[in-house]
């Protein structure tokens, strides 16, 4: 059921179910983060690989604190600036975070989403909540609560209505090694506000499965038809007499029909382009295709985090 209380979702959360819940980045599949059974229904319900670690949620930086055994100089930089914020980081975890939310790993992933509702939920409860996207395991990730719906609307009790995600791709997850920061994945805080605040970091590309290399699966965010990323003129002329959809950051084109064409911001904003892409591919999904070509924005700000999620869905 998609609704909008509070109470129906927190008396969920208190019996150990699963509620899907919004945040600003994308939609999550909730469960406390203290108690296994609730942790094993979401890796269940997604189908998800057990080796493939959750993000754990709380209301404030101060609460978070409690899951991490240190909080680095600039990590905590990071957390004043961007938190409540598509910003996850990556920290030394606290006895009281059971392994199957880590994966096995020392360390864990820890974020305040910026989101009334969810927040509200969160300062309701005393326990954090593990939250992976909201989707079956690789496919897209979910920007409203009718996408939820769609796909595990008939395994999960109550999905919390949150309204379209404001910033519709998942947060960026940054990490230390040797004090310097490293970015796992390219998200809604783009690279250069990192920069600015605690100097150069580093940007893993993604591996093909390790779990040391998180949110980093090759393959991820994928509609069911096949995607393939250059330039679209090209591209067109090499599909042609296939039935085909585009993504381009700007400009239509020609001979294609309007609804087979996202045209993620005409007027080249790169954060309408990440609010309208998972929502546009989805819709895209739902006509048949054979292929969709898609084309790379400019590697910059939010740029760098809408071409990941199209490099991956087309891997
Ligand atoms: O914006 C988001 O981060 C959304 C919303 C719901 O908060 N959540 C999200 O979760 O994208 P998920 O599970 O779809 O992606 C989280 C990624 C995973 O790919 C996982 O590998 C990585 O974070 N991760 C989580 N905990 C980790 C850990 N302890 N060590 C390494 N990687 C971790
Ligand atoms: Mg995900």
């Amino acid at each position: 059921m998609i609704g909008t209380a509070l109470t129906t979702a927190i008396e969920l959360l208190r019996r150990s179910e699963v509620v899907a819940v919004p945040t600003e980045t994308v939609y999550g599949l909730a469960g406390n983060a203290l108690c296994p059974k609730a942790i094993a229904s979401i890796f269940e319900i997604k189908n998800r690989p057990r080796f493939d670690p959750l993000i754990v949620h709380a209301s404030s930086v101060e609460r978070l604190s409690k899951y991490a055994n240190a909080f680095p100089e600039a990590a905590r930089r990071l957390a004043d600036q961007f938190m409540p914020g598509p910003l996850t980081l990556l920290l030394d975890k606290a006895a009281i975070i059971p392994d199957l939310v880590t994966a096995g790993s020392p360390r864990v992933a820890l974020r305040v989403p910026n989101h009334p509702l969810t927040l509200s939920l969160l300062q309701q409860l005393d326990f954090p909540l593990a939250a992976p996207s909201a989707n079956p395991f690789g496919y897209i990730s979910p920007t409203t609560a009718q996408h939820v719906a769609d796909q595990l609307g008939s395994q999960i009790p109550y999905i919390l209505d949150g309204g379209p995600c404001q910033v519709g791709v998942e947060s960026t997850i940054v990490g230390f090694e040797d004090g310097q920061a490293v970015v796992y994945r390219k998200g809604g805080v783009p690279v250069e506000a990192l920069t600015a605040l605690v100097g150069p970091v580093q940007v893993r590309e993604h591996s093909t499965s390790s779990p040391n290399a998180p949110g980093m699966l090759k393959s991820h965010y994928a509609p069911s038809a096949r995607v393939v990323i250059g330039n679209i003129k090209e591209l067109l002329t090499k599909y042609e007499g296939q039935r085909v959809g585009v993504i381009r950051f700007r400009e239509t084109v020609d001979k294609l029909p309007a609804e087979h064409q996202l045209i993620l911001s005409p007027g080249g904003n790169f954060a309408e382009a990440a609010r309208r892409l998972f929502a546009g591919m989805r819709q895209l999904d739902r006509l048949q295709l054979d292929v969709i070509l898609a084309e790379l924005l400019p590697e910059e700000g939010l740029g760098r985090a809408v071409n990941d999620r199209l490099r991956r869905a087309a891997a």
